[in-house]
């Protein structure tokens, strides 16, 4: 059992920093520098990185959410009290229920972003106006998922140590 428990959060934390590395890799290092190439090689990389990132990011989230659960049923959650909210009633607990919260709030961004929008932004058949509207979009989706990340992972790092 302990041993499982060992191998869950090792899992939990490098899935984490997949996501999070790749998510901020994204927004920091290879949008702002798509920027300086011209449209069609920037549409080229931006949908190249995009679908391969995609691949490996939701793979890392599938294997956060799945842990995620194990290490929720370790702490003692069962799904009566996951449901009625009795589980969230303690500080630490309550902390863990913000950080779902915002896992869920990042997962709809991010699907919109990831298989929607991002797509649609680096087709070729759009006219100059909807490229930029979309990209706008995009572009806003992208740093509310970067947020989003920053602010799970310091929930995080206060959920694994309640007596901080
Ligand atoms: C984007 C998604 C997620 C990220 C980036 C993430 C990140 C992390 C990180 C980095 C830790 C370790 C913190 C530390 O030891 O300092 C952690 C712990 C934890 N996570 Fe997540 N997590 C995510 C999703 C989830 C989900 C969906 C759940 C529950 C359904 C969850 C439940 C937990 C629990 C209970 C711990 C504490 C484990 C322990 O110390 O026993 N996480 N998470």
């Amino acid at each position: 059992m302990e041993n499982l428990y060992k191998i869950v959060i090792v899992l939990h934390v490098l899935s984490a920093v997949i996501w999070v590395g790749g998510v901020l890799f994204m927004g920091m290092i290879a949008v702002p520098a798509a920027r300086r190439l011209n449209d069609k090689l920037r549409r080229h990389l931006l949908d190249d990185l995009g679908r391969r990132f995609r691949k490996v990011g939701w793979t890392a989230l599938g294997v956060l959410i799945v842990t995620g659960f194990y290490l929720l049923w370790h702490w003692g959650a069962r799904l009566d009290t996951i449901l009625d909210l009795s589980f969230f009633a303690h500080d630490h607990t309550r902390l863990l229920g913000y950080k779902i919260l915002a896992v869920i709030a990042m997962l709809a961004i991010s699907g919109v972003h990831d298989f929607w929008l991002g797509p649609k932004a680096t087709r070729a058949d759009r006219t100059p106006e909807e490229v930029k509207a979309d990209r706008r979009l995009a572009s806003l989706l992208g740093r509310a998922t970067g947020i989003l990340v920053i602010v799970i992972v310091i929930l995080a790092t206060f959920v694994a140590r309640p007596w901080v």
